[in-house]
C-alpha cells in the first residue's frame, strides 16, 4: 500500500492505495464519487476525465500514486455556466457521456484561451475570435457521446468560448 495525498474539489483527501488503482477506481471505490464515469476503462472513450491541477486527464489511464499531491476537479466539484449550457443545447441524451464530457470541455477551453494551438487551423476560426465548430470537434475527439449529441455539445461549448 502506497499512501496517496489528494485535494479533490477542496477537500484534503489520504488514501492507502495499492500502487495499481487508477484515479478513477479511486475516485469511484474509495471515496464514493460516483460522478465519474467508467466507460471502456482504457482510454479509448473519454467518460472518465477529470481535471489534474487544471488539465484534463482519462483517469482510468491514470495512476493514483503518479497524482500524489495533486488537485483533481471531478464533475461534483463543478458549478460553471457550460453545464447550463449543455441543458440549453440538448448536449447529452442518456447522460453517462457528460462528466467527462463537462471535464474535458472546460480544460478545452482552458487550453484555448491560453492559446495552446488544435490540429485545426486558427484560420478557420470566426471574426471575433472564438474557436470554430471544426476546432472545438478537434480539441474535444477524445470525447464519445454514444447518442450522439455531438451538435448540441458543440453549440453548448461554443456558446460559453464566446
Ligand atoms: Fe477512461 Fe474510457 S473509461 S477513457
Amino acid at each position: 500500500m502506497v499512501e496517496v495525498q489528494l485535494k479533490v474539489n477542496g477537500a484534503a483527501e489520504t488514501v492507502d492505495v495499492e500502487p495499481w488503482v487508477s484515479v478513477l477506481d479511486l475516485l469511484r471505490e474509495r471515496l464514493g464519487m460516483t460522478g465519474t464515469k467508467k466507460g471502456c476503462d482504457q482510454g479509448a472513450c473519454g467518460a472518465c476525465t477529470v481535471l489534474a491541477d487544471g488539465r484534463r486527464i482519462n483517469s482510468c489511464l491514470a495512476l493514483a500514486v503518479s497524482y500524489d499531491g495533486s488537485e483533481i476537479t471531478t464533475i461534483e466539484g463543478v458549478a460553471n455556466p457550460l453545464q447550463e449550457a449543455f441543458i440549453r443545447h440538448d448536449g447529452f441524451q442518456c447522460g453517462y457521456c457528460t462528466p467527462g464530457q463537462i471535464c474535458s470541455a472546460l480544460g478545452m477551453l482552458a487550453e484555448y484561451r491560453s492559446g495552446m494551438p488544435s490540429a485545426v487551423t486558427d484560420g478557420d476560426r470566426p471574426a471575433d475570435g472564438s474557436p470554430s465548430e471544426a476546432e472545438i470537434r478537434e480539441r474535444m475527439s477524445g470525447n464519445l457521446c454514444r447518442c450522439g449529441a455531438y451538435n448540441g455539445i458543440v453549440a453548448a461549448i461554443h456558446d460559453v468560448a464566446e
